[in-house]
């Protein structure tokens, strides 16, 4: 009988659970971290190789979707994956919006950014009691989450989660075609389902095209700025995501090919901070 309820709970997680999974696709995560590592000084990419367990091989992508696979078991991180911001309004302040849905402040992804910053800047402190290796998982993955413009959504629609839509002829909801649909679309289009290639296409814009802006993206005066990003996220969601968007519209090449830039831009400046934020702790 025992096991019979883990099958049934474990058809329920996936019967239920992926498809309002809240978060970038693995694809998404990958990326972020991915650049990021690349970007690491000598003294982060040597703290980040200590926390590392052995079977990840030193690689932070292959782990920057750990938190979303501990959702079940650490139940109480879930809400630490978003922030919600009042219906329409199209600003974000940490006061009125970092709590989860009981109203505890802090609880919320750009509160678990400066929780999980806090905690590695204990990293030569001998009597730390954190874990760090969860906080560095915690730290990359909610760095690319709060770099999805629908993390920083309205509180009603659950960051677009509720807003059904086709993307193409598939049917879908908002938030998962900003989590998924643009990125695997934009991979099959351009790049021969490579992941690896986006990434390398990305990696070679933030030198080039974007190597000023690149700079303004990493500065903040503390270790890391998560209220700047949430504040261009719900921009973003707000001027990108929802506009022209309502229950049931179908969205295919002119609604992919003018948010493209976005997500691209989105996960390009999740990546160069998360390095940033690394740089500075470990620094
Ligand atoms: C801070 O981190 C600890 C340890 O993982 C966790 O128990 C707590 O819920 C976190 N709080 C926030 C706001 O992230
Ligand atoms: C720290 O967290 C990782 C990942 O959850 C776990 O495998 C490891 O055993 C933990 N370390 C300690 C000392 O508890
Ligand atoms: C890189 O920049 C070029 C020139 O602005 C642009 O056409 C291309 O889409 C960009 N690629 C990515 C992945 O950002």
């Amino acid at each position: 009988m025992v096991l019979c309820k883990i099958e049934i709970l474990a058809f329920a997680v996936l019967v239920f659970y992926i498809p309002i999974a809240h978060s970038w696709g693995i694809d998404g995560h990958l990326i972020v971290c991915k650049l990021a590592q690349a970007r690491l000084s000598e003294a982060a990419e040597d703290a980040v190789s200590q926390l590392l367990p052995a079977y990840a091989e030193n690689d932070l992508g292959s782990l920057c979707s750990w938190a979303d696979r501990v959702k079940f078991r650490y139940h109480w991180s879930s809400p630490l994956h978003y922030l919600n911001t009042p219906d329409n309004l199209c600003n974000y302040q940490y006061n009125r919006d970092c709590k989860d849905e009981d109203g505890i402040q802090d609880r919320c992804v750009a509160g678990a950014i400066n929780n999980y910053t806090t905690q590695l800047l204990s990293y030569r402190d001998t009597s730390s009691t954190y874990n760090l290796t969860e906080a560095l998982l915690f730290l990359s993955h909610f760095m690319g989450d709060i770099h999805q413009p629908l993390h920083v959504g309205f509180t009603s629609d659950k960051g677009a989660n509720t807003i059904d839509v086709h993307w193409y002829k598939r049917k879908t909801n908002l938030h998962h075609v900003w989590d998924n649909s643009i990125i695997e679309t934009a991979e099959e289009t351009f790049y021969n389902t490579e992941v690896d290639e986006l990434i390398s296409a990305l990696d070679k814009n933030i030198t080039t095209v974007w190597s000023h802006q690149a700079k303004a993206w990493e500065a903040c005066r503390k270790t890391s700025c998560p209220d700047v990003y949430a504040s261009e996220g719900i921009k973003a969601a707000c001027d990108w995501a929802y506009k022209g968007v309502e229950e049931d519209s179908v969205l295919g090449d002119d609604y992919f090919l003018s948010r493209r830039p976005v997500v691209n831009l989105r996960l390009a400046q999740g990546g160069v901070r998360l390095a940033a934020t690394l740089n500075r702790i470990f620094g």
